[in-house]
């Protein structure tokens, strides 16, 4: 199993606090965002991390990270020319993940538990994918899935009339069939192209699980979520938590 953290993107919706920085790399807690992500997979004992950035956040982000020796795990890099989505950033992971199994975190996507529960699942899947859900307040934000008697029958990407409140969280698990579908799918209307639309690709070909996170997510996307990532990571310490943990011991 790979790693992928995708960093690139503008970050426009927190400007003008990413106008000069990445946003992954703004404080979260008492630690840049991209710990977060970089941690929840070292805790699922991924240790071979690919990180996609744009071209000019690139040697700040290298700067930071360096080659992986201070967290004790291998970084790779790779630059993204052109924001142009999740899917595509994804598409620069083909080499890295040489034919494996991928666990993809959004470099903005925040969490108190590890993940390495559900990795362990989708080894035992060996095919197809996964998606991690979480409940929402606020179902127009995100991805959001869509149920026929607890089958996920479909994601609709940021919905005016949501048919839940389950959001698609950005941490996705593929096998190595995703390159390959990523090339055959057009470009979303906005100009992007959509992980939403390879998850509904998986979905048809009845072909992805998925499962429901048990703790605190939150992307830090916008001021409001940014100010929810510091308060959830502050509160923990930034520590990871490996299973159920209780507030008073940490
Ligand atoms: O956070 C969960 C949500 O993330 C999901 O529910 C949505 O289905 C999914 O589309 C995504 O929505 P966002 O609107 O939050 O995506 P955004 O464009 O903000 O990108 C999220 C991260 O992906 C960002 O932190 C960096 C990375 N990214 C994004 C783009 C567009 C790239 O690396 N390259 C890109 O071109």
């Amino acid at each position: 199993m790979k790693g992928i953290i995708l960093a690139g993107g503008k970050g426009t919706r927190l400007f003008p606090l990413t106008k000069s920085i990445n946003k992954h790399l703004l404080p979260v807690g008492r630690e840049p965002m991209i710990y977060n992500p970089i941690k929840q997979l070292i805790s699922a004992d991924i240790k071979d991390i690919l990180i996609i950035t744009s071209r000019e956040d690139m040697g700040d982000i290298v700067n930071l990270l360096g080659s992986g020796k201070d967290f004790s795990c291998n970084f790779t890099y790779k630059v993204q020319e052109k924001p142009k989505g999740i899917a595509d950033a994804l598409l620069l992971a083909e080499d890295f993940a040489s034919g494996e199994l991928i666990t993809v975190i959004l470099g903005d996507n925040i969490l108190t538990k590890s993940i390495k529960p559900f990795v362990e699942k989708f080894k035992k899947q060996n095919e197809g994918a996964k998606v991690l859900l979480k409940e929402v307040k606020s179902p127009h934000h995100f991805g959001i899935a869509s149920f026929n008697n607890k089958k996920l029958s479909n994601i609709k990407e940021k919905p005016t009339q949501p048919q839940s409140n389950y959001a698609v969280t950005g941490i996705y698990m593929y096998d190595c069939n995703v390159f390959d579908i990523i090339r055959d799918t057009p470009i979303g209307p906005k100009g992007e192209y959509e992980i939403t639309c390879i998850n509904n690709f998986y979905i048809d070909k009845d072909k992805l699980t998925y499962d429901i996170l048990d703790c605190d997510w939150t992307d830090a996307g916008t001021i409001k979520s940014y100010r929810l990532a510091n308060n959830m990571l502050y509160r923990i310490n930034n520590k990871i938590i490996d299973g159920d943990y209780d507030e008073n011991s940490i």
